[in-house]
């Protein structure tokens, strides 16, 4: 590649240094040719981008896997590309280096730059969003925070992720909240039925619903923008539990319409562990009490949010880095590789006899996560088979409602990782 044209690429990139991908064991060859593989898909649309193997290998490359096992469940968090990993060292020995003096004088102008990168990801402004741990922490200050009567009601579904059910519950316990559990169908026939079937649990007394934006048992999407409409129509707020869909599917947070969304960055943005996304609308903000104490801020300020102690600022600062990876691969891509990963292995399995799909399989309700059943078998004894046999991860999920073993493959997964996991299926189930 011409000087100056790698020159451009390296601009375009964010400004990736070489020095530093050598130093996280990538060099200046696979900056090259990834260069060259991504002018191609950039031509592409994103269903030939995502069968374009040649972009994907370079890709593959950017992560580092154990050669012990296949990886295929990529649900519980991501690996980081080894481009962030080096960012988070990095950052991590800068504020060694000039500790608090990096506190008192550089954290908060630098925080706000990686949450005003954020929001411009997330499509809402900074003032609407603040940076947490995780999901967990995201949507709990948002369940805990809510003022609530005793007598008022609040919905959510039997797949919806169970610390978010634990924090509703724990409402119920002490304010007397009322809990309506709704039903979601593993194979909807349409998005009216999964609407109506929020919508039926209403009444004069609901207040709040939570809806989880890609169920992570299931790996099904549901349709959270019709659900919010509908909601509003009846005065109910929409809690959104993004942790699986924000930066695995491409969307902007006001697409939804929701008033609460929370999700985790070191799922599918691949950060660090320990990064997460709160966002609450702006008009919403003053409803919510923070859970840390705050009375420096005015109620409409999500800045009160924020007043969390001391923590681990290098996390925060490697969001940039992993903004930047995510960039690179493209937003409308990764979804689209994602769920023909997804296709890849179930269309070769799903006729065999004894094979059960829990995951509904056309793009707009399912991406890259499935969870597949072996008659006969349970959830947990197919994944060992797995495993001891075949040394693939997976992970058995065996509740009321979805009983199989999840599995998700990542950007890095090889076609050769899914060969392999489908001659198992094949030797099992066939
Ligand atoms: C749907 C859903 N919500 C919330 C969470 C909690 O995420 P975290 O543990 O990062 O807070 C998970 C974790 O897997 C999840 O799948």
């Amino acid at each position: 590649m011409a000087q100056q044209d790698r020159r451009d690429f390296i601009k375009k990139m964010g400004g990736l240094s070489t020095g530093l991908l050598a130093l996280s064991g990538i060099d200046d060859t696979w900056l090259e040719e990834l260069a060259i593989v991504r002018q191609e898909v950039e031509q592409m649309s994103p269903y030939d981008a995502a069968r374009y193997e040649p972009f994907w290998l370079q890709i593959q490359q950017a992560f580092r896997q154990s050669p012990h096992f296949i990886n295929l469940e990529n649900g519980y968090f991501s690996p980081q590309p080894l481009e962030v990993m080096q960012a988070q060292m990095e950052n991590i020995r800068m504020i060694n280096e000039i500790p608090s003096f990096y506190m008192r004088k550089r954290q908060a102008e630098e925080k706000q730059g990686v949450k005003r990168q954020l929001a411009q990801l997330a499509g809402c402004g900074p003032e609407e969003i603040v940076i947490t741990r995780n999901t967990t922490e995201s949507l709990d200050t948002i369940i805990a925070g809510l003022d609530f009567e005793a007598g008022d009601e609040a919905i959510l579904c039997d797949q919806d992720y169970g610390s978010m059910q634990e924090a509703f519950q724990q409402r119920a316990k002490r304010h007397g909240l009322v809990l309506k559990w709704v039903d979601v169908p593993l194979h909807p026939k349409s998005d009216s039925e999964i609407v109506e079937s929020y919508e039926k649990a209403i009444t004069p007394k609901t207040k709040v619903m939570l809806v989880t934006q890609l169920i992570n048992i299931s790996g099904q999407i549901l349709p959270v923008r019709k659900i919010c409409d509908m909601a509003h129509s009846h005065g109910v707020e929409v809690i959104v539990d993004g942790a699986h869909a924000f930066a695995q599917l491409n969307f902007k947070i006001p697409d939804l319409n929701c008033d609460y969304f929370g999700a985790s960055l070191h799922k599918w943005l691949c950060c660090p562990l320990g990064a997460g996304i709160m966002y609450v609308k702006k008009d919403k903000i003053s409803k919510v009490w923070p859970l840390f104490g705050d009375v420096a801020f005015p109620e409409d300020d999500i800045r009160k949010f924020e007043h969390i102690g001391t923590h681990p600022v290098s996390t925060h600062l490697t969001i940039s880095s992993a903004i930047r990876f995510h960039q690179l691969v493209g937003p409308e891509r990764k979804q689209a590789r994602l769920h023909y990963l997804k296709n890849y292995w179930t269309s070769a399995v799903k006729d065999l006899d004894r094979v059960i799909l829990n995951t509904p399989l056309s793009p707009d309700r399912s991406s890259a996560i499935a969870n597949i059943a072996v008659e006969g078998m349970t959830p947990s004894e197919l994944s060992a088979y797995f495993y001891d046999k075949h040394r693939i991860f997976t992970v058995a999920i065996n509740r009321k409602s979805v009983k199989g073993v999840r599995v998700t493959p990542h950007l890095y997964t090889r076609m050769a990782d899914l060969d392999a996991f489908i001659e198992a299926i094949r030797e099992v189930a066939g």
